[in-house]
């Protein structure tokens, strides 16, 4: 069985960790029937610095024609301070979500037992966070009416969510909770915003008729920031909406130790997207350091959530775990004792040769 791969490197690390994500696949595909077959496209700074268009053509349809995407990281510092630029790199990343009809972004969050120690958390508040977030990725004030008034005084970016925007990832999110018989939280910000007021609306129908047996309870956003630093091992699924998911997820992945370490799916409409979720970590560019974990872990959603081979991600996760456990790990993870990107790939891809046979 042959499976095409559309490869979007991006910036910064996004290549350098592909590479060991790939060293993995291959050794997957030695081990079963399954082949893969890498295509690389142009997405982000990159993208622009060589056609212009953060998004272009090209890759769009290798996206289409692709079976999955592979995403590394996206975003460059020259654009960040610059609000007077007129195509950013994170143009090309949302135009792809709303092109493939990516909208809900899946980000399980947990603890690892060797990384509690380098938590910002006491032990005792992290050691059981084992929760997935459950974000809508193509709706909300990302995607929403904008515009100038003024004379560029007065600038405005509008929310929005449709009914059926806010069902379809919803119904994924109580699939889930039901899978792991725990708990789903709305987060929203039902006592100020409208739109929030609808996910209540809707969430309440979908659990009264369709999930009654999933327990469901809902949270102000500012309430749930700091639920997760208080009482993280509360939370089963979280749904909400774009930003509020955004913002959450980052600050989830920092009480587990290790922003290098939480992998992504986003899923939608068909095709599927696989990407860690940090981000493109300039300063590190170059230097054999990033750490290649959550783009290691992502791969191994795709396995699952693209290809049914959930053995195979577990043994991804399996051997993540093993080269936590005997601290073959990068600089992030222990500044004393560290390996390089590379050799961390590689002994992960050995350890998952070893699991598999
Ligand atoms: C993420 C990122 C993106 C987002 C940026 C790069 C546009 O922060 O995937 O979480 O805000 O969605
Ligand atoms: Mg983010």
């Amino acid at each position: 069985m042959k499976k095409n791969i559309a490869l979007l490197e991006g910036d910064g690390i996004g290549p350098e960790v592909i590479k060991e994500a790939l060293k993995v696949l291959d050794v997957i595909s030695k081990n079963s029937d399954v082949k893969f077959c890498y295509n690389k496209g142009l997405v982000g700074a990159s993208a622009i610095d060589q056609t212009g268009n953060p998004f272009p053509e090209d890759t769009k349809k290798l996206c289409k024609s692709s079976d999955s995407v592979l995403f590394g990281a996206i975003g460059d510092p020259k654009y960040d301070n610059n609000p007077k630029a007129k195509i950013r790199p994170e143009d090309g990343l949302l135009e792809m979500r709303k092109f493939l009809g990516l909208y809900a972004n899946i980000r399980p969050v947990k603890t690892y037992k060797s990384l509690i120690k380098s938590s910002p958390l006491k032990k005792n508040i992290v050691q059981d966070v084992d929760f997935v977030v459950y974000r809508e990725l193509t709706g909300g004030i990302y995607f929403g009416e904008r515009g100038v008034r003024d004379n560029g005084n007065i600038v405005y970016d509008t929310c929005t969510y449709s009914r059926k925007e806010i069902e379809r990832i919803s119904h994924l999110a109580f699939k889930e909770a039901r899978k792991r018989k725990v708990k789903l939280t709305l987060v929203d910000k039902a006592n100020v915003l409208s739109t929030s007021r609808l996910w209540r609306e809707v969430v309440q129908d979908i659990s009264k008729n369709d999930f009654p047996e999933v327990l469901v309870d809902y949270l102000f956003i500012d309430n749930a920031a700091m639920k997760i630093i208080t009482n993280p091992s509360d939370f089963g699924v979280i749904l909400t909406e774009n930003m509020f998911g955004d913002i959450l997820t980052d600050e989830a992945s920092a009480i587990t130790g290790s922003l290098g370490m939480l992998p992504s799916a986003s899923v939608g409409n068909e095709i599927s997207l696989f990407e860690p979720i940090h981000g493109s970590y300039p300063q590190a560019v170059g230097k054999n350091i990033a750490n290649p974990m959550a783009m290691i872990l992502s791969a191994g959603m795709m396995l699952n959530f693209a290809f049914n081979m959930n053995k195979e991600e577990s043994i991804i996760k399996q051997a993540v775990e093993d080269a936590l456990e005997n601290g073959v790990v990068t600089k992030d993870i222990n500044y004393d004792k560290f390996y390089k990107t590379n050799e961390v790939g590689d002994w992960i891809s050995s350890r998952v040769g070893e699991l598999i046979n």
